[in-house]
């Protein structure tokens, strides 16, 4: 039997960065929100952050590299309420050279970045109903190569390709699926990605970063918000019929 709860959106990897800002956003926005991670410190802060801002939260701690654990999340927040949103958020990166690039990490970066993403899809869909959303975070890695993260880039761009796959299976049953590729966000993510691009530079972190912020056209830092807005629009009724689509939200460094 479910609980009294009617509109509920799956967010994964909500305890910082990203994920935490759209597990606010759509909980402002009206929605139960089921909030995963595998730090279960930082669930519980964004938890009482939601709940003192009069929103509902599930917190669910799950490695979701683990296929049992994803299985067990999904069901869970379905039991809670009519499961209406999958945010696949949670991911990682590691910066290292396409030579350097070893068996177990690109088998790490493949599993989080892009077997969740499908296997997270499955299990949700099949809880859904139609006006059902789905939206995966891909990135702008996955428009164009990386030199220093090979394996990222292609997961990201394999999601892009999973985003349509499911749009299409989708798509009968009235569950829309879309993906949106970030720029360059500010989040632990980055400042890790910016701590060893520095070292490998011989410059300081914040000058890496400065660097990079130089080649956005909107010539700024993209924030967290800046994502969860456009993730809260392709939950929207305005977004009904948009579809297999990945929505760059980068300040202007893709336009394809
Ligand atoms: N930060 C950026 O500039 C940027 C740009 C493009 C795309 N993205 C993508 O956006 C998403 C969020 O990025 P972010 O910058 O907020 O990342 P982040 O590293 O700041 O946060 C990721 C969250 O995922 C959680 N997580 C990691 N492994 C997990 C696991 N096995 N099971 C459950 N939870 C796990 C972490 O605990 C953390 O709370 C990622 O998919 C990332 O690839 C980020």
């Amino acid at each position: 039997m479910k609980d009294d709860i009617s509109k509920v959106a799956i967010v994964t990897g909500a305890g910082q960065g990203i994920g935490r800002a759209i597990a606010h956003r759509l909980a402002r926005d009206g929605f139960a929100v089921a909030i995963v991670d595998i730090n279960a410190d930082a669930l519980d802060e964004v938890k009482k952050e939601i709940e003192g801002l009069g929103g509902q939260t599930l917190a669910l701690k799950a490695d979701l590299t683990k296929l049992d654990d994803i299985k067990k999340v999904i069901d869970r927040a379905a039991e809670w309420g009519q499961l209406t949103v999958l945010v696949n958020n949670a991911g990682r990166v590691i910066i290292t050279p396409f030579l350097e690039i070893s068996e177990h990490e690109w088998d790490a970066i493949m599993t989080l970045n892009l077997k969740t993403v499908f296997f997270a899809t499955q299990f949700a869909a099949r809880h859904m109903q139609n006006g059902a959303r789905v939206i995966n975070l891909s990135s702008i890695s996955g428009r164009s190569g990386r030199s220093d993260q090979a394996h990222y880039a292609a997961a990201k761009c394999a999601v892009i390709s999973i985003t349509q796959s499911a749009a299409l299976s989708f798509a009968s049953q009235g569950i829309t699926v879309n993906a949106v590729c970030p720029g360059v966000v500010d989040t632990p993510m980055t400042t890790g990605i910016h701590e060893i691009r520095a070292s490998a530079l011989g410059i300081t972190p914040e000058e890496s970063l400065a660097r990079m912020v130089a080649k956005i056209p909107l010539g700024r830092l993209e924030t967290t918000e800046d994502v969860a807005g456009a993730i809260s629009f392709l939950c929207s009724p305005d977004a009904s019929y948009i579809t297999g689509q990945s929505l760059n939200v980068d300040g202007g460094m893709e336009m394809n």
